[in-house]
């Protein structure tokens, strides 16, 4: 089971969308055509934005549990390595397809990472071994994984041998049949599953701790955030801790 080619390429529109706010995304831009430029456009608000509160969240956790490794599934073009202070993890590791990692590697060779770093090729639906305590990051992943795939992960990483941090942003199911209608406007088809639950997660045994809306594309007049113990899938970012 191959990571497809269109859904490798999402990892440009990623680094495109957030380009104002990553000194290195710039670095990667050269190879995308005009079509993902333009779609990559559509969604620079809430790229730069879920990016925002994840380098937030993620420092504040390094925080409190130096030490931890961070693992990085589905890394695409993210430079969070070089462009923060992460050397209070134990190591940083990134994990997608092959091409993308190579690609990567050829564009940061010559720059420095604030931490250990570890690029494996690997898949969100079969992870290589991985160390733990672990802060998993998953940002722009999920919604190219079907439900029942993100069950599966969700089992894998709460089996890691070690206490473990999922910082994850969310894509409610509206929003990614938004996505998809973009998508194919831009000859770019692709398949995107939006969750209309927490379930999927604390079936496997994690709990929200926190739930960060995005300030973008919001009805007006819809509280927000929607509250850990909430049903209701707003797009943002969230912190899953294991219950037991
Ligand atoms: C939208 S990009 C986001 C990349 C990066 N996390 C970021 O925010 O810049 C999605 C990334 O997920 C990767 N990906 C998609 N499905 C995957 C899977 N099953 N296993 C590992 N990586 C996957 C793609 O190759 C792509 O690099």
């Amino acid at each position: 089971m191959d990571i497809l080619d269109a859904v490798q390429a999402t990892a440009y529109l990623a680094a495109a969308g957030r380009a104002e706010a990553d000194p290195f995304a710039g670095l990667f831009l050269e190879a995308m055509d005009d079509s993902s430029r333009a779609l990559a456009a559509s969604g620079r608000g809430e790229v730069l934005a879920r990016t925002r509160l994840l380098d937030v969240m993620l420092l504040d956790l390094l925080r409190v549990a130096p030490g931890s490794a961070v693992v990085n599934v589905g890394a695409g073009l993210c430079a969070r390595p070089y462009r923060l202070d992460l050397s209070a993890c134990r190591e940083t590791i990134e994990i997608d397809a092959l091409p993308v990692l190579q690609f990567k590697d050829s564009i940061l060779s010559g720059y420095q990472a604030s931490c250990p770093l570890r690029r494996i090729p690997g898949d969100a639906r079969s992870l290589p071994p991985l160390p733990a305590p672990a802060i998993v990051l998953t940002e722009g992943l999920l919604v190219y994984l079907t439900h029942d795939e993100i069950a599966a992960l969700a089992t894998a990483l709460a089996a890691l041998p070690g206490p473990v941090d999922w910082l994850a942003d969310i894509v409610s199911t509206d929003s990614a049949a938004a996505m998809k209608t973009l998508a194919a406007q831009a000859n770019s088809p692709l398949t995107l599953s939006g969750l209309d639950s927490l379930r999927v997660f604390e079936g496997a045994g994690w709990t929200v701790h926190d739930y960060r809306a995005l300030p973008v594309n919001r009805p007006p007049g819809r509280p927000s955030p929607p509250g850990k113990a909430s049903h209701r899938i707003v797009d943002g970012v969230i912190h899953l801790r294991l219950s037991h």
